[in-house]
C-alpha cells in the first residue's frame, strides 16, 4: 500500500498520480486534501509519515508546491527518510543509496509526465544496502540522540 498526500499547491499532481496508480493496479491510501482549499501541509506530512512508520504503508508519495515544506514536515517523523526530487537520477538513488521511504515533489516545479517517471522508478527501485546500511544507521543515530 502506498500514502499519498498534498497540500492545495501539490493536490493537481496528486490526483494525476492517483491516476496513474490506479492505472497501474498499485494499490494507494490517500492523506488528503481533497480539494485545491489551502490547507497547511505539515499536518498531511504527519498523517501520510505515520502511516509508513506503523506499518500500514510502505512507501509514501507527498507534494507541496516547492516539494519543500511537506518533505522538511515529513523527516520530523522518525524512521522517515522523505527526499524532495525532481530528476529521474535523484529519485531512482534516492532508493539505492538512502533507502528514502517517502518521494516528495513540488506540483510547482514539475510537470506531470516527469512526476510519474520520478514515481515509478522510485517505487521500482530497491535499496542496495552494503555501506549504505551503515550511513542509514547513522541517521538512525542521529534522530536517536546518539550522534
Ligand atoms: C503553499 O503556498 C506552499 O508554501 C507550499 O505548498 C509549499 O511549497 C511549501 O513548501
Amino acid at each position: 500500500m502506498i500514502a499519498i498526500g498534498s497540500d492545495h499547491g501539490g493536490f493537481e499532481l496528486k490526483e494525476a498520480i492517483k491516476k496513474h496508480l490506479e492505472e497501474k493496479g498499485i494499490e494507494y491510501k490517500d492523506f488528503g486534501t481533497y480539494s485545491p482549499e489551502s490547507v497547511d501541509y505539515a499536518v498531511i506530512a504527519a498523517k501520510t509519515a505515520r502511516s509508513i512508520t506503523s506499518g500500514e504503508c510502505e512507501r509514501g508519495i507527498l507534494c507541496c508546491g516547492t516539494g519543500i515544506g511537506i518533505s522538511m514536515a515529513a523527516n520530523k517523523v522518525k524512521g522517515i527518510r522523505a527526499a524532495c526530487c525532481s530528476d529521474y537520477f535523484s529519485a531512482k538513488y534516492t532508493r539505492l543509496h538512502n533507502d528514502a521511504n517517502i518521494l516528495c515533489m513540488g506540483g510547482r516545479v514539475v510537470g506531470a509526465g516527469l512526476a510519474l517517471e520520478l514515481v515509478d522508478v522510485f517505487l521500482e527501485t530497491e535499496f542496495e544496502g552494503g555501506r549504505h546500511q551503515r550511513r542509514i544507521d547513522q541517521i538512525t543515530a542521529i534522530e536517536n540522540g546518539e550522534l
